[in-house]
């Protein structure tokens, strides 16, 4: 006799097979992806990595060097708040059907050699599996981060913060620029 845990197990099988037959014939995507890329970026990505990234930090100026660092319950709450938007934008970079920029748009005129929206979507639909495990790792490192805020620990927070720049850094010279020379 099956166990009751088996019988679930058979039936989530059954409905991820279902779920996934339907999502690779041609319906829409279930999300609402009206949100581009760069917009995800712009109102999610960015801003909570800032806010993590300035969490912990030294500022010099006239009356001496000024070390900032988390120290109330509502600090550490609002950090919380970041980290777990990082990881929820990474799973809004996971949708299918999501375009990079608004229609017709093209480069931000401050970068230049970006590579133009039509051409990074053309990447993403030739390499999808490569830019899933860039976020995947932006996922990881982010993970980590909560994991620091959770445990008060500033030291991780700092040396996570490093990490996640690199996170965002792989991605952006694969699917958005060329490699900067010499980084
Ligand atoms: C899995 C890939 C991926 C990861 C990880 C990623 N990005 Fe991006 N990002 C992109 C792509 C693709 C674009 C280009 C979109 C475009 O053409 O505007 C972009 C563009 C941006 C932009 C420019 C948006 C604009 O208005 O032009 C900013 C800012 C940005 N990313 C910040 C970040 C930060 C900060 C991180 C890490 C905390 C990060 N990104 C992680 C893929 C990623």
């Amino acid at each position: 006799m099956q166990s009751a845990v088996a019988k679930l197990l058979i039936m989530s099988a059954f409905i991820t097979t279902a779920s996934l037959a339907q999502t690779s014939a041609s319906t829409p995507s279930k999300f609402n992806t009206l949100a581009t890329i760069r917009d995800v970026m712009d109102s999610v990505v960015d801003p909570n990595a800032d806010a993590l990234w300035d969490s912990v930090r030294t500022e010099i100026n006239a009356s001496g060097a000024h070390i900032y660092q988390p120290q109330s319950d509502a600090d550490w709450l609002a950090l919380r708040y970041n980290a777990v938007a990082l990881l929820e934008g990474g799973n809004a970079l996971l949708m299918p059907g999501r375009r990079v920029a608004p229609q017709g748009a093209g480069t931000d005129p401050e970068i230049p050699y970006a590579y133009p929206p039509q051409q990074i979507e053309a990447m993403l639909e030739a390499e999808r599996p490569v830019f899933n495990g860039f976020v995947a790792a932006f996922q990881s490192v982010a993970m980590d981060m909560l994991r620091a805020i959770d445990s008060r620990n500033v030291a991780k927070l700092d040396e996570f913060g490093e990490v996640l720049d690199q996170a965002c850094e792989a991605c952006h010279s694969h699917f958005w620029y060329p490699p900067i020379p010499g980084n």
